[in-house]
């Protein structure tokens, strides 16, 4: 997708883990997690990369009882933001992809299982500081 930000990140990937094995400590033990820059990126479109197949966005809207969005929105979150915003009385995207998350804090499944990293919605480009959120198109 980016692959100026990914070569760039791969390098300092490189960068950060040389010190550390020729010091002799374990490479990465301590390095924070942070992905896209200190680990790979599993999760290089956002939502829709980590929600698939039986987690897929379509399934958990239809547990929450959501109406139909099928023919509403093709590029996630952008297009759930079509409808979500204050305009409309309703939660942003913002709001609802962090209370989602992070509702039940260090218990949250978002936390204990994915480490509750902003990086894996928010991209941050280390050339130019600019923090943007991940898209993808919907993959049901
Ligand atoms: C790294 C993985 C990951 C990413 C990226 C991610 N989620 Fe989630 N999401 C989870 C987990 C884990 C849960 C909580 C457990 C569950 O319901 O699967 C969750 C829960 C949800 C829920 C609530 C489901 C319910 O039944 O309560 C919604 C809605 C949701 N996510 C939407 C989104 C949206 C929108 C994005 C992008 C802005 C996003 N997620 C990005 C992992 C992710
Ligand atoms: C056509 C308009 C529309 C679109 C598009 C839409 N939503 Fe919604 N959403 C609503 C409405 C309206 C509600 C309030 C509950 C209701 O009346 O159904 C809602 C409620 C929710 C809720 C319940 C929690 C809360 O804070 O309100 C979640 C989660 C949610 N939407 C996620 C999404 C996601 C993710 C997408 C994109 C895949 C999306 N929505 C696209 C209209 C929309
Ligand atoms: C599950 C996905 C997800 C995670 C995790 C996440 N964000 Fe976001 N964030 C979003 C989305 C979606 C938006 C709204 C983007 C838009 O409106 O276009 C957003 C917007 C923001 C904004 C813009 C201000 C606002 O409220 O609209 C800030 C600041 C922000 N996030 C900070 C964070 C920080 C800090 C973390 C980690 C503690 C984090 N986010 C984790 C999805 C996420």
């Amino acid at each position: 997708m980016n692959t100026r930000f990914v070569s760039m990140a791969g390098m300092l990937g490189l960068l950060l883990v040389a010190p550390l094995v020729t010091g002799g400590v374990a490479a990465g033990a301590d390095a924070p997690y942070l992905p896209g820059i200190t680990s790979n990126d599993l999760n290089p479109e956002g939502c829709v990369s980590c929600h698939k197949g039986d987690t897929s966005l379509k399934n958990k809207l239809a547990e929450l009882k959501h109406r139909n969005v099928d023919s509403k929105v093709n590029v996630i979150p952008g297009d759930c933001g079509s409808c979500h915003t204050e305009d409309e009385g309703l939660d942003t995207m913002s709001q609802i992809a962090h209370s989602m998350h992070y509702a039940a804090g260090s218990k949250s499944e978002f936390v204990t299982k994915h480490q509750g990293s902003c990086l894996h919605c928010h991209q941050l480009s280390t050339g130019d500081g600019a923090v943007t959120v991940k898209s993808g198109n919907k993959n049901w």
